[in-house]
């Protein structure tokens, strides 16, 4: 079935996403939504980030998507299940793997940088509940963080001295997990191996979420059968600058483009 996957997030952030899928699965035609005139969502009620949810989905939707991808943690927690029940395709979502890093840490202390909208949802608290009482989680809302990746800023000064505020109640608890609950953070990668000690294992979910993006659609017989060259669409409804930078090495395979959403 050839008809292409659907990716939203509030903004930029999913593509992280989009890259491990589109890596893992490279023959599958995909459609990106970069809500990023609403972004970012981490500040936003719980009914407005179910709306905006919808409203992305259903777009996609009209654009014959065969399954959805919620490329971001705020939208995953707070909207996923009500999507789930009111349409009919497959979702995906993508949520902090604090387990893994409770499954992993050796003193006992990870750390987890996520949006207000992700540490406040009630998906998280009762993942977060699950952790044993042994092992103690620093939970850090990334204040500002996205609205200046938005704009392209990820290496800017303001960027270092925002993400050392933001580690520094996680190195004090002497975490060796870094787990990275929000989508847009993987391109602060770089930077957060140069301000963390060496042996914190930085972790993000980009490639789980691809596998079972590839689980889903052969379990639901909706894996594509084209050898072609994909169709990979990218829509904005803000500037397409950021989208075209940090999609640099696609930019003869795809297309960006403004659209109003
Ligand atoms: N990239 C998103 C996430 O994974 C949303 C960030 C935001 O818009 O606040 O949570």
């Amino acid at each position: 079935m050839n008809n292409p996957i659907g990716v939203f997030d509030s903004g930029v952030g999913g593509v992280s996403i989009w890259k491990k899928i589109h890596t893992l699965l490279p023959f599958e035609n995909t459609i990106y939504l970069a809500d990023s005139i609403n972004a970012p969502y981490g500040y936003k009620s719980v009914e407005e980030i179910i709306s905006l949810s919808i409203k992305n989905t259903e777009l996609l939707l009209e654009m014959d998507c065969k399954l959805i991808v919620v490329a971001c943690n705020t939208a995953t927690t707070n909207a996923i299940s009500v999507l789930r029940k009111k349409f009919n395709v497959p979702f995906i979502g993508i949520e902090p793997a604090i387990k893994p890093a409770a499954l992993k840490t050796q003193s006992k202390n990870i750390g987890i940088l996520a949006t207000k909208g992700t540490l406040n949802s009630n998906l998280f608290s009762s993942s977060s509940n699950e952790i044993t009482n042994d092992i103690t989680i620093t939970e850090v809302i990334g204040e500002g963080l996205v609205s200046l990746i938005e704009a392209g800023e990820i290496n800017s000064e303001e960027t270092t001295l925002l993400l050392k505020k933001h580690l520094k109640p996680m190195i004090k608890a002497n975490i060796d997990h870094l787990v990275l609950g929000c989508s847009h953070y993987p391109y602060l990668i770089p930077q957060l191996k140069k301000l963390l000690p060496k042996d914190v294992c930085i972790i993000d979910s980009g490639e789980a979420v691809a596998r079972q993006t590839k689980r889903v659609l052969q379990n639901h017989h909706l894996a594509s059968n084209s050898k072609e060259k994909p169709l990979l669409q990218f829509y904005t409804n803000s500037e397409t600058k950021i989208l075209e930078q940090l999609l640099y090495e696609f930019a003869n395979n795809i297309s960006v483009e403004k659209k109003l959403f």
